[in-house]
């Protein structure tokens, strides 16, 4: 083990930032937006709203609601020329790398909204950001099945435009089913934002450089992928498919404990979370809703889910480490049960994340001390040596 060749370099840098805009107690279980408790958002409140209240710090008054949300709806439409960004991906790329491609092309489309230091600008690349992003995930995902594009429509509210591009067929009819609709709202106030998560911290670390917001989004859209993180939603799908029915359950428990198996119950733990993450409450009870709207209540993969759930929380293991469910646990199963794919659960996280990255950004730009200073760390690599000429190595 080589020296620690420490020194002191004459600052403290922050990793971390100060922030108004979301609060966690993860000892508690707890979630506020600006101070207003999730689940309360997510029973009373719709995603636009919670959109605005992230963004300005404060509810709005109907006037300022109606006035957000028409501009959101206004700018839900792509250039026609960004279509072409998408035919350069193969079919089978997944909708997260077009999404991560296709918001990064962004960057070289609207010249008008990247001077971070004009706040009209800033404005415009924030309604873009927002509007467009379902329309951009709604296509990733028709590309994915070689289905033509569904235009936004200007009569239909957030969530239901969402189905509505995604579901859509021009050979017949498509009625938004409006429960379905409420639980997709539901599922995107629940992922708006969650402080300095990792994919948030990557948008503030790209941005404090100055650099181009959708640049600086995309990267977000990037980090988001992991399935350490939103991509923890499709993994935790697929694992609760794998296990399949109840009786196989222990064996599964049996691994997650075993330290020398890599594998993980995926939508359990959080590195912040030491209590259940208050969201996965809320998506539990709406798993309930849809899927008995839907005539599946006895959905297998939701059975195995609660089986699982109620097993891993019987075992000390998991409570020794505070390892609950977060907010990945049930969102696969309402997902599927819509409709969506596997491969479409972590586009629709960045969808609804897309507010919380903007929110923070526009804090760090706004307000130097908000900003992630740059993270420092503690060197434990070889000490200083003198170079050694090949012949004598
Ligand atoms: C999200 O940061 C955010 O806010 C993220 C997010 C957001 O809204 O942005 O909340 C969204 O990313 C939620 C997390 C989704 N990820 C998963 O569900 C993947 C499965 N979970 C893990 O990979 C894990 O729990 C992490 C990555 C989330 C956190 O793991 P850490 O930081 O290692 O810490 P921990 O406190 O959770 O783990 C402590 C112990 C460790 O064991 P020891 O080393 O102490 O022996 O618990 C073990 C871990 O190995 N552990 C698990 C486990 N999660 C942690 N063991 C089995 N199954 C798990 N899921």
């Amino acid at each position: 083990q080589a020296d620690v060749f420490t020194y002191d370099p004459g600052f403290t840098s922050t990793a971390a930032c100060d922030s108004t805009i979301t609060f966690i107690d993860g000892f508690k279980g707890e979630l506020l937006h600006r101070g207003y408790p999730i689940d309360q958002l997510a029973e009373k409140s719709h995603y636009l709203e919670v959109c605005y209240l992230l963004l300005y710090g404060a509810l709005p008054s109907a006037e300022q609601l109606e006035e957000f949300e028409h501009i959101v709806t206004h700018h839900t439409m792509l250039h026609e020329q960004m279509m072409n960004f998408f035919r350069g991906f193969r079919r089978d790329a997944h909708p997260m790398a077009i999404m991560t491609g296709v918001v990064g092309a962004m960057s070289a489309f609207y010249h008008d909204s990247t001077d971070i230091a004009d706040e009209r600008q800033r404005e415009i690349a924030t309604f873009r950001l927002i509007a467009k992003m379902p329309t951009i995930a709604a296509m990733a995902y028709k590309y994915t099945v070689g289905q033509p594009f569904v235009y936004p429509r200007n009569d239909l509210d957030y969530a239901s435009n969402f189905l509505r591009m995604c579901f859509a067929v021009p050979a017949e009819e498509y009625e938004v089913n409006p429960i379905l609709a409420r639980a997709m709202d539901r599922i995107f106030t629940l992922h708006a934002d969650h402080e300095q998560n990792a994919s948030t911290s990557t948008v503030r670390l790209a941005s404090s450089s100055g650099a181009n917001p959708f640049a600086c989004i995309a990267a977000g859209i990037a980090c988001l992928w992991g399935p350490a993180h939103g991509g923890a939603n499709q993994a935790c799908l697929e694992m609760l498919k794998e296990i399949g029915t109840v009786d196989r359950i222990p064996e599964f428990i049996a691994r997650a404990k075993d330290k020398d198996d890599p594998f993980r119950l995926m939508g359990f733990g959080h590195r912040v979370y030491k209590n259940f993450d208050p969201r996965a409450k809320v998506m539990k009870q709406s798993a309930d809703e849809v899927l008995d709207l839907l005539g599946v209540e006895n959905n297998p993969v939701l059975q195995v889910a609660k089986e699982l759930e109620k097993a891993a929380l019987a075992d000390p293991y998991f409570a020794d480490k505070k390892l609950f469910p977060n907010v990945d646990f049930y969102s696969g199963v309402i997902l599927e049960a819509m409709g969506f794919p596997t491969s479409m659960f972590t586009p629709i996280f960045a969808v609804s994340r897309t507010v919380g990255w903007i929110s923070q950004w526009k804090e760090m730009i706004t307000d130097p001390a908000m900003k992630i200073g740059r993270p420092r760390q503690l060197y434990v690599g070889e000490t200083e040596r003198d170079y050694v000429d090949i012949e004598n190595r």
